[in-house]
């Protein structure tokens, strides 16, 4: 996500500013900016595009002189990235600064409140509405402190803030709940930090700030307070982690990192969307007659992305009675099927570059159907161009597998999935509502599937050697397959393949070796098709295959006496539990790939993004 770094000390702010947030570049962004506070004024540069742009405009901190100020890269949410929507934020009036990150949820009834209060807004972005607030209650009650915790009492959602005012030029304030922040202590300088990456060369002393706490930060001095404004103690913490250890927030990969992120990358999919038994697409004008009328969906992507569209192919089928019909956008571009404007196109991408899933957008769009795109990065071509866009808000992924962005591709697949049954009278309220909770608690769900951690890894060590490693599933557990194959081969470079369990005696068979047991991932979630599961297991057991079973505590019995071995993950509703039994299997590939000592987050021959045919 976007970072943030601040500085209060002796030395002059903005090239410290700037040496923070080229720290912080790996996590990804879009538009850089720094303000400083100089003679009780502040001064702001902000700019779309990379630190070094921003670094240029301000010959390398040299023309923004003051000792105290913010940085922060930003990863645009709301808002496309562009000068405007870069932080930081000034409020109407230009009193006061602030740098965000996380997203507020209520940011359009704040909004709207503020509008009715008089304040005028430059830019799209959740940002300003926090620093308004800030500003008004600054204005009602002029004690800056409390007009912050006043703030931060009326946003709901995730929110990491720093800020600073001309009143107090050689003052920063922070407060977070949610997303990171951590201050740290060097001499006389204090920093401000969203991780601790950005500020490791000049200070391991960091104190990390709780959600609602509020700090008060001063040239040799932190005073904390509690959200009720009491002031509070706190001990610093020695990091011993070099910069490439903090990074990874200390795992030893991206991919690790990533996968660990997944509960908290699918919450911040599903939670602004899902309010009072409804959801909503974040206000898309999807005409209710248009999503009856609609005969055929096409699911159109590249890779992983390809495969969360799998999972939302069976969804749609089953819940929405809709038929759909995933296919490659290679595939998709050049061999067009019959489309009509009863066509709905969504097109997945997580960076929403991929050449072929432009191309084949546009395709779509020429001959006439309606285009959905499920996308990560806003402003992106594929968001842009498309009729509608949802964003899967998973936060910049580094690591070329991946991992949370397709876990928050399925999360908002199950929303368009429900949204799209509703629209059709396909599923009745009980169900709907019912499934509905389920969502609620998916994020908590995934939470404790990782616990799997250990038990992925001792399985790792068991199946590491192999030469070749076959995955079987029914239903969504064989769309579950297609997303575990890729991940063992991209990652481990074993060969690998996905079948569906029913074609097994129809060829795959023969490549079962009993000399060498060949592995066989058999995906076994299904409740409704275990039987048919449990016999495949048997067919390719009685023929040499050594069988890793991934079950649910309801599914496990059925496989017991087949598997060589089992993970269980929890049950849950049939619809979303591959957001749960994916776990395992990115694990399983992770920790795989570790054994056989491959470079993980940069896997041979792969790109992050894919923007040539
Ligand atoms: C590349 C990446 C994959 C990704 C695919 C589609 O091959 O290595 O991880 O799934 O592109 O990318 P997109 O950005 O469109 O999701």
């Amino acid at each position: 996500m976007c970072g943030i770094v601040g500085y209060v000390g002796d030395e002059q702010a903005a090239p410290i500013l700037l040496d923070g947030l080229r720290r912080l570049e790996y996590r990804g962004y879009d538009s850089a900016g720094i303000v400083v506070s100089l003679e009780g004024k502040l001064w702001l540069t902000k700019s779309r595009g990379y630190v070094n742009n921003l670094a240029g405009i301000i010959d390398g901190g040299a023309k923004m002189p003051g000792t105290v100020g913010l940085g922060h890269t930003r990863w645009a949410t709301h808002g496309r990235p562009t000068d405007e929507n870069a932080h930081p934020h000034i409020s109407d009036g230009g009193k006061i600064a602030v740098v965000h990150n996380g997203i507020i949820e209520n940011y359009a009834k704040l909004r709207e409140f503020l509008i009715s209060k008089g304040y005028h807004f430059q830019s799209e972005t959740d940002t300003e509405v926090a620093v308004n607030l800030i500003a008004y209650f600054y204005a009602e009650n002029g004690d800056l402190k409390l007009a912050v915790a006043q703030a931060a009492r009326r946003m709901e959602g995730s929110y990491a803030l720093g800020i600073l005012c001309e009143d107090f030029p050689d003052t920063l304030i922070a407060t977070k709940k949610e997303s990171p922040l951590v201050l740290g202590v060097g001499g006389t300088a204090r920093y401000l930090a969203s991780d601790v990456a950005a500020i490791l060369s000049y200070t391991r002393d960091v104190y990390n700030l709780r959600d609602d706490e509020v700090a008060v930060i001063t040239r040799g001095g932190i005073e904390f307070f509690s959200g009720e404004l009491d002031p509070i103690e706190k001990t610093p913490q020695h990091i011993d982690w070099d910069v490439s250890a903090a990074e990874k927030g200390g795992y030893e990969h991206f991919m690790i990192k990533e996968i660990m992120e997944q509960p908290e990358a699918v919450r911040r999919a599903l939670k602004s969307r899902v309010r009072d038994g409804e959801i909503y697409l974040d206000g898309l004008d999807i005409p209710a007659d248009f999503i009856k009328s609609v005969s055929k969906v096409y699911i159109v992507a590249c890779g992983t992305a390809d495969f969360a569209g799998v999972v939302m192919k069976y969804n749609l089928e089953r819940l929405a009675r809709v038929a759909a019909e995933v296919m490659f956008a290679s595939e998709f571009r050049y061999n067009l099927p019959p489309i009509d404007e009863t066509t709905l196109v969504i097109c997945i991408s997580q960076s929403g570059t991929t050449a072929d899933t432009i191309a084949a957008m546009r395709e779509a769009k020429k001959h006439g159907a309606r285009v959905l795109s499920v996308v990560n990065v806003v402003g992106s071509v594929i968001a842009e161009e498309s009729d509608w866009s949802l964003l899967t808000l998973a936060g910049p992924e580094i690591c070329v597998a991946s991992t949370k962005a397709y876990s928050t591709q399925l999360a908002v697949g199950y929303l368009l999935t429900l949204f799209i049954a509703k629209a059709r009278g396909a599923i009745d309220d009980g169900k709907y509502r019912a499934a509905l909770d389920a969502l609620e608690s998916l994020p908590g769900a995934i939470d404790e599937t990782l616990k799997l951690r250990e038990k992925a890894q001792y399985l790792a060590s068991r199946y590491f050697s192999a030469n070749d490693i076959y995955f079987i599933g029914r239903g969504l557990d064989y769309a579950l397959s297609l997303e575990g194959d890729q991940k063992l081969k991209e990652i481990s470079y074993i060969h690998s393949e996905a079948y569906a369990a029913g074609e097994l005696k129809h060829g795959p068979i023969a490549l079962i070796d009993s000399a060498v047991n060949t592995p066989v991932v058999a995906i076994a979630t299904n409740a409704r098709l275990i039987d048919k599961m449990a016999s495949s297991a048997v067919e390719v057991k009685t023929r040499g295959a050594r069988v890793l079973a991934v079950v649910t505590s309801a599914t496990q019995d059925a496989m017991r006496d087949i598997a060589d071995d089992m993970i269980v993950v929890p049950d849950y509703a049939e619809a979303f539990l591959p957001s749960l039994a994916i776990i395992p299997l990115q694990m399983f590939a992770y920790y795989i790939a570790l054994q056989r000592g491959c470079e993980i987050d940069k896997p041979r021959n792969l790109a992050k993004s894919v923007t040539v045919e």
